[in-house]
């Protein structure tokens, strides 16, 4: 498989999605023990239905694939859905089909570096994302990160006989420190020095 590296942390990378990892992508959603923390675990998902679902969240969302740095191996997926360039908002979505790699670090820099495209390529100033109250991993993941919960739906999903609280979290351009567009765009202090005497006559 070919990945490419767009956003780049320590442990991991951001690549555009490759279509011949949809099998892995059928296996990985159709695992209960992920799709009990995600919204579709109730969609039955083969191959031709996969593709099709990815087909559409790359023309309507920007989805990348989560790349572990040092074997180049596919681990996960994470997104922005929902964008709206008039109110510059966005909803934020991420899952580690590989569990062997949950609770590494790596959910945490995946999800910083997909908010650093969000902030600061696609220049939107709010993303928010929905959680589970019972998913603590990816709760104290985000909190880390910075986001705020800003809401909570009461009883809002019904799993395993029992109704479960969805919570909302969201987080600004202002609040976010960017760890890696900023320094591919790092000018130095006499280029926008030089910039500002620009006049237009
Ligand atoms: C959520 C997810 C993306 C987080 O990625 P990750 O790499 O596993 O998470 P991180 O290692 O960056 O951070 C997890 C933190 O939660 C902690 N944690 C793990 N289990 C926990 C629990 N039951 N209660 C509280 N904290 C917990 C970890 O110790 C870690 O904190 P630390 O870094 O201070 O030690 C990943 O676990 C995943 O894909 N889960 C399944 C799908 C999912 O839940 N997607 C999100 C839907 S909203």
């Amino acid at each position: 498989m070919k990945y490419f590296r767009k956003l780049i942390g320590e442990k991991c990378y951001l690549s555009p999605v490759s279509m011949d990892d949809v099998e892995k992508y059928t296996e990985w959603l159709n695992d209960m023990e992920l799709g009990q923390f995600l919204t579709h675990s109730s969609w039955v998902l083969d191959m031709d239905k996969e593709r099709e679902a990815l087909r559409q969240l790359m023309n309507n969302s920007s989805i990348f694939a989560i790349v572990e740095k040092d074997t180049n191996k596919v681990i996960g997926n994470c997104g922005l859905h929902e964008a709206s360039n008039v109110h510059r908002h966005a909803e934020l979505g991420i899952f580690i089909g590989e569990k062997t790699f949950w609770n590494q670090g790596i959910g945490l820099e995946a999800t910083n570096l997909l908010l650093d495209f969000a902030f600061n390529v696609l220049n939107l100033h709010n993303v928010t994302l929905e959680v589970y109250s019972y998913n603590k991993r990816a709760i104290k993941c985000y909190e880390k990160i910075g986001f705020k919960k800003v809401g909570q739906r009461r009883e809002y999903m019904f799993m395993a006989g029992k109704y479960h609280d969805m919570l909302i979290y969201d987080m600004l351009a202002t609040e976010f420190t960017s760890p890696f567009i900023k320094k591919m765009f790092n000018y130095s202090t006499s280029e926008e020095a030089g910039r500002s005497k620009i006049t237009i006559v």
